[in-house]
């Protein structure tokens, strides 16, 4: 999937000085829609998956994206990474989350309506339900299980990255298409949302 490296030597850590900006598939890649393989635990450490993660980060914070899954860049894995560095909806910053082989283990049943956008969906906004809070059990960078409580926006990203590993955008989870928003009207119309 992803072009092998030059022939340099390998250094205790492959990040080095290097550093790269993923391609992200659009809407209408079947990628998007593909549900995702597990990622095989033995293979968290190498330095292929760490390459991976590290690159989606920085493919995140490039295109100023609170969370990006590994299909979002051709890769049809069960892995995402989620930050917010500033608050979003007056909610609290997320610190960099890496979701390997996340497993949903329970959410709330009360639900809240709010914006969210997609970087595999150009430009467009629209109000969303989503659980208010979810327990989430998932490897993270290290290769350690982890479980993670989320509320607010957080549990809003978390939500909306486990749907891309299932195959599954924003849209489909609307329940009002009328919501549905350009980004350039929303600047006009709903200010302040
Ligand atoms: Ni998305």
């Amino acid at each position: 999937i992803r072009a092998p490296r030059d022939a340099r030597p390998q250094f205790e850590s492959p990040r080095v000085g290097l550093m790269a900006i993923l391609k992200v598939a659009k809407l209408g890649n079947p990628v998007i829609r593909k549900p995702t393989e597990a990622v095989p635990k033995e293979t968290i450490g190498s330095p292929e998956l760490q390459r991976l993660i590290a690159d989606m980060i920085d493919t995140m914070h490039e295109y100023e994206g609170v969370g990006l899954a590994a299909p979002q860049v051709h890769v049809s894995k069960q892995l995402a990474v989620i930050e917010a560095k500033e608050p979003v909806h007056g909610d609290k910053p997320i610190p960099l989350t890496v979701l390997i082989n996340p497993r949903i283990l329970g959410m709330g049943k009360a639900v809240d309506a709010d914006w969210e956008g997609c970087l595999s969906v150009n430009d467009l906004r629209g109000q969303v339900p989503r659980a208010a809070w979810v327990d989430v059990e998932t490897f993270n960078r290290k290769g350690e299980r982890i479980k993670i409580h989320a509320e607010g926006f957080f549990a809003r990203v978390i939500q909306h990255e486990c749907d891309h590993l299932a195959g599954k955008v924003f849209l489909d989870r609307m329940q009002d298409l009328s919501t549905l928003t350009h980004l350039k009207e929303m600047a006009r119309f709903r200010h302040g949302e």
